[in-house]
């Protein structure tokens, strides 16, 4: 057995902000306070149902993750946030539509209580908002020093032992890195100048490294993704995660492909196409942010199925994702995958998968692990780009010079192992023979 690393205890309170308080990020709260009152239960959530088999199925060892682990429980999180609108978290989860006044009414002052800081808001990376809650600033180093500021009088206001940060905010107009984004010295050249390569999710992520304040990014857009802010995470110790939370199509994706992958069964094509009618399908609804998604969309296919190593059953594929804004749907989204697939001696199949889900529903439990594991990791003395949170991600974060892993099972495993590995536990290989020997 491996030695453990050794993790800090949770004690005290734990903050968790969002930069963007929309659907999910409500969703998010409202979820938590109703769990807290014990008026619904965590489903959808790693850390509070999941467990994990330790050591050899004769041992029967198989406890929660969060009794395995040393999280912060959901009774220390204390939330907060930015948003361009002033509406406090009821207002904004009101807005969404996404849950029942029921519920939303259950938990009414625990989400009035939330109201959100100023924006750092640029019109150039999210066209479709008339942003009415903005800071003012002169250079973009100044508006981080703002948001450094509000961490700060989060931090101390709720008496908090620590904070956690998760990107919730619009997706912003498509960015290929360029070079205020590479080296540290140049990004701050970039923010004194207000560069427009620098886009605000870039403002709130240096923000939160400057803090120590780890940081997950459920939106497509680069924000902490760009070489100067990873190198920045590095350095100063401070986990970080992205990018865009894996939730409905693309995680019936990376279920589905493996699955066909690990029988070798052709494929030709997949189509995916998505109706949405929140306002998160609204800011897509522009060229910019929507090519921001379709990039981390399309990535997931190539690394499941490695064309290069299997030309003859996945070198032509032709891969389609499609999203379309339609108001009537609101957050319940559908979305539509067909998949031409072929077997035996080539002979043709199809596959179509339908789902219609809640948007933000699949996407709030996500919010909640992201939070509690990147606080985790802080603890274990883990900096820099979580790899082990992939299984969270459309498009994971890795260092430049390796391929993400988009597989959900093998993010799975990674997953687990990392935990395992952090307890001084043998990580889990299932080579079956020492049973029956
Ligand atoms: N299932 C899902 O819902 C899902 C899945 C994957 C990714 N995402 C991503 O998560 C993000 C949030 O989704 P949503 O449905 O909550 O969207 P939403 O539109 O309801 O919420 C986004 C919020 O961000 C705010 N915002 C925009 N720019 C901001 C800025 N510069 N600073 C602070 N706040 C800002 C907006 O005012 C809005 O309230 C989007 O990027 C979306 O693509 C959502």
């Amino acid at each position: 057995m491996a030695d453990a690393r050794e993790v800090r205890e949770a004690s005290g309170k734990l903050g968790v902000l969002t930069q963007g308080m929309g659907a999910v990020a409500t969703t998010f709260f409202a979820g938590v306070e109703l769990i807290k009152r014990g008026l619904a239960d965590p489903v959808g959530s790693l850390t509070q149902l999941g467990t994990i088999r330790l050591g050899e199925r004769t041992e029967d060892r198989m406890p929660k993750i969060k009794d395995f682990v040393p999280l912060a429980g959901t009774e220390d999180l204390v939330f907060g946030g930015w948003d361009a609108f002033p509406d406090d978290a009821y207002e904004a989860a009101a807005h969404a539509g996404v849950l029942e006044k029921e519920h939303l009414n259950a938990v009414r002052e625990e989400l009035k209580e939330i109201r959100p800081f100023p924006a750092v808001f640029d019109p150039r990376y999210v066209a479709r908002i008339e942003a009415t809650h903005t800071k003012g600033y002169g250079s973009l180093r100044e508006a981080s020093e703002q948001v450094r500021e509000d961490i700060r009088a989060f931090k101390e206001q709720n008496d908090l032992d620590r904070v956690v940060m998760v990107s919730c905010s619009s997706t912003e107009a498509y960015l290929q890195p360029q070079k205020a984004h590479f080296a540290l010295e140049d990004f701050e050249a970039a923010m004194d100048a207000s560069d427009p390569a620098i886009s605000p999710s870039m403002v709130y992520a240096y923000a939160a490294l400057m803090e120590g304040v780890p940081y997950a990014n459920g939106a497509p857009s680069l924000a902490v993704d760009i070489p100067a802010l990873t190198q920045l995470a590095g350095e100063r110790g401070v986990p970080i995660a992205g990018k865009d939370f894996k939730t409905g199509q693309t995680l019936m994706k990376t279920i589905v492909a493996p699955g066909l992958k690990a029988r070798m069964l052709g494929l030709e094509g997949w189509y995916s196409t998505n109706i949405l009618g929140n306002r998160d399908g609204e800011v897509l609804d522009e060229a910019g942010s929507l090519k921001s998604k379709e990039v981390t969309k399309l990535s997931v296919l190539d690394t499941i199925l490695r064309p290069d190593v299997h030309p003859e059953l996945y070198g032509d594929i032709t891969h389609l994702v499609k999203i379309n804004y339609y108001p009537p749907r609101g957050d319940a989204k559908e979305g539509w995958d067909n998949i031409d697939l072929f077997g035996w001696l080539g002979y043709p199949m199809q596959i179509k998968i339908n789902l219609l889900a809640r948007d933000s529903i699949l996407a709030a439990p996500i919010v909640l692990d992201l939070a509690l594991f990147l606080d985790l990791a802080q603890r274990a003395g883990m900096g820099g780009i979580q790899e082990w949170l992939s299984f969270f991600f459309k498009s994971p974060m890795t260092p430049p010079e390796l391929y993400p892993e988009h597989d959900l099972f093998v993010q799975q495993m990674k997953l687990e192992n990392t935990l395992r590995a952090m307890r001084g536990e043998g990580l889990l290989t299932h080579p079956g023979p020492d049973y029956y020997e």
